[in-house]
């Protein structure tokens, strides 16, 4: 179903090189936001073909749910789900948040979950003149959302321990409307220094948009990029709890970003999306992010199950694309990754997709210790070098 764009929409779009039948997609992608929102990522899509009781880590989700103190906080949510909003729940996410990562609460924006947001950057930001420039491999939502826009999408290779190219990535094309970078990189888990992050931020375009999609970054004892989009007014940060706080199926993620680069994604539907979010989620993410222990304890079991699954491997000869600081790590079989997936499978142990780039390697998710072992005693049934 497609949305009436109005004038000054459709002013700014033809300003930006749109014909009148791509402005009439525009409004289509728009008329389904909504449907955007429900077939979510395309970690849902994975997630939404798991096979009953297998072994599910294919779609990078945390093995456990919510901590059980921020569990807590959104059960007692249900009992007030009468009210829009009990009592200041948003204000509380981006205090509590801000108090974390030192960005204004005016820099904070709540979603239902980071994918919303990402297909927005690129609807509002890139175009038919502007392309937008990634990784390859990555988090693919956003080529998707270029390539049905008519967006020219470059996507340049990882550097070779597993970086993004950044020098590379802004010589393949400098005009991007918008610069993607995924850190720790969904599917390899590696991490882009903050001082490359920096170097593509001041030497691309000025008017162009650096996204920085920071969905794992939990997982990581390191550094963040959040200062960048306390700072700066063309970079935008992407955050979500379907990971490390275990509530993919909640719903929730953040934007940090200057309220003016908002109001350009907003523009579409006046931020109706992004104001309506189930008070549970909200409270439930309010009172994950302070807690700095679990957070620490959560990531310990999982770099544990990690590394029983990566040190099995290689004990047998395979080969493990180095550097995962995330919850997934790449596996290079030296054959097809489909029939290795499909080996696993029936073996009851469901494995993630592989990238066209390279296609003999596929994503593994970390699971609990218990879900790694099962992985390691099918892998033992049916390896073959
Ligand atoms: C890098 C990255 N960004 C964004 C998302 C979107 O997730 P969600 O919409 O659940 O926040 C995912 C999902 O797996 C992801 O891997």
């Amino acid at each position: 179903m497609a949305t009436q764009l109005g004038p000054e929409m459709e002013q700014d779009l033809a300003n930006r090189g749109y014909s009148r039948r791509q402005m009439a997609k525009v409004a289509a992608l728009l008329g389904a936001a909504a449907a955007t929102v429900r077939v979510g990522s395309v970690e849902a899509q994975q997630a939404a073909k798991a096979v009953a009781g297998a072994v599910r880590i294919g779609a990078n989700e945390c093995w456990t749910g919510p901590f059980p103190v921020a569990a807590e906080a959104a059960y007692k949510l249900v009992n007030e789900g009468n009210r829009y909003e009990p009592d200041n729940e948003h204000e509380k996410l981006f205090r509590a948040v801000a108090s974390v990562e030192g960005v204004p609460a005016e820099r904070i924006v709540a979603w239902p979950g980071s994918s919303d947001p990402l297909s927005r950057v690129a609807v509002a930001y890139a175009s038919p003149s502007r392309g937008i420039v990634t990784a390859n491999p990555t988090y693919e939502a956003i080529w998707r959302t270029g390539e049905w826009l008519g967006a020219k999408v470059t996507k340049v290779p990882l550097t070779s321990d597993y970086r993004h190219d950044v020098k590379a990535m802004l010589a393949a094309d400098p005009n991007a409307g918008v610069y993607y970078i995924c850190s720790p990189n969904n599917p390899t888990g590696t991490v882009t220094p903050i001082a490359d992050i920096e170097w593509l931020a001041n030497n691309k375009p000025k008017d162009a948009i650096l996204v920085i999609d920071e969905a794992y970054i939990h997982w990581v004892d390191g550094p963040n990029a959040a200062k960048l989009a306390a700072t700066r007014d063309d970079v935008l940060i992407l955050r979500t709890f379907s990971k490390l706080f275990g509530m993919a199926g909640m719903r929730l993620g953040l934007t940090f970003a200057s309220p003016a680069l908002m109001e350009k994604m907003m523009r579409y539907d006046g931020g109706q999306v992004s104001g309506m979010l189930p008070m549970t989620a909200v409270a439930c993410g309010t009172a994950s992010v302070t807690q700095a222990d679990l957070i620490k304890q959560r990531r310990a079991e999982m770099v544990a199950a990690r590394e029983k699954a990566v040190s099995h491997l290689k004990a047998k000869g395979i080969k493990v694309i180095p550097g995962s600081q995330a919850n997934m790590f790449m596996v290079d079989w030296g054959k097809p990754a489909k029939g290795m997936m499909d080996a696993l499978l029936a073996q009851n142990v469901q494995i993630g997709r592989s990238w066209p780039i390279w296609p003999n390697v596929s994503r593994i998710s970390v699971g609990s210790m218990s879900e790694m072992e099962a992985f390691n005693a099918a892998i033992d049934k049916v390896w073959t070098a």
